[in-house]
């Protein structure tokens, strides 16, 4: 599916999608109604995290669960990652539009703060992300046990992280592609079209594609426009 924004085009279009780099608003507004099988996304956590502009101020919840609603099809999913004090928000206004509604949990195995015996309370080792459906809404089905609605793995590290000419980490919040491909697996059909707004290294796009998925990825920030090949 190609997304008309003006004087935007894709600026990256592959076998299994398109990325763009769009504010995230904009795009949302020129999309149809009803035009993919789900929005996995993990928008700005509103924390400043490592000083970071697009993290910091309001991302106007209301508007987005609105829109996630809208572009969604009647069977489809929203899955969002979200900082703690937002999650209430994202409860209340994603239920405007899906009846059921679900935490997440991604554990991680090796938390950035390391500092435990200073920290004098419980290290911060987990992210919550909700989980929006409806009854007839796709989900997998074929383990006898279930899929839980946690996922226990490392930081996204090694090769697997994108990194810029100078070595460094391009995206202070990469998630790893096994956590998007848990989500992706679950609450996705091979060949259904998955939208990410707030794509940064575009990991949802990575994830979508090796699931033969197809994506709709988006960053408005120029700093993660250039991506290497996988
Ligand atoms: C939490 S990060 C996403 C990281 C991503 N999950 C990954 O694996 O790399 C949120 C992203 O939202 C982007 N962003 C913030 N405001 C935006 C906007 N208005 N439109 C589009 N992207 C935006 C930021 O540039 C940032 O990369």
């Amino acid at each position: 599916m190609k997304i008309e924004i003006e004087g935007n085009p894709p600026y990256e279009d592959s076998e299994y999608g398109r990325k763009y780099r769009a504010d995230a608003f904009v795009l949302l507004e020129c999309m149809g109604p009803h035009c993919v099988d789900a929005v996995v996304t993990d928008p700005p956590y509103g924390l400043n995290i490592d000083n970071q502009a697009w993290d910091d101020g309001d991302i106007h919840i209301d508007w987005l669960a609105y829109q996630f609603g809208r572009v969604t099809k009647p069977k489809g999913n929203v899955f969002v990652f979200c900082s703690d004090f937002q999650f209430g928000a994202w409860y209340q206004e994603l239920g405007k539009y899906f009846s059921r509604l679900q935490k997440f949990v991604w554990c991680k195995t090796n938390p950035v703060e390391r500092q435990f015996k200073k920290l004098n309370r419980f290290a911060e080792s987990v992210e919550f992300a909700l989980h929006a459906s409806n009854p007839n809404s796709y989900f997998k089905l074929d383990k006898e046990e279930g899929i839980q609605n946690y996922i226990k793995t490392g930081i996204c590290s090694g090769n697997e992280r994108v990194k810029k000419s100078d070595g460094k980490s391009m995206h202070p919040t990469q998630k790893p592609m096994e956590v998007m491909k848990y989500i992706l697996e679950a609450i996705t059909d091979e060949g259904d079209v998955i939208l990410d707004p707030f794509a940064g290294t575009h990991t949802t796009a990575r994830a979508a594609a090796a699931l033969e998925r197809y994506y709709i990825t988006n960053d408005a920030f120029p700093y993660y426009w250039w991506m290497p090949e996988d």
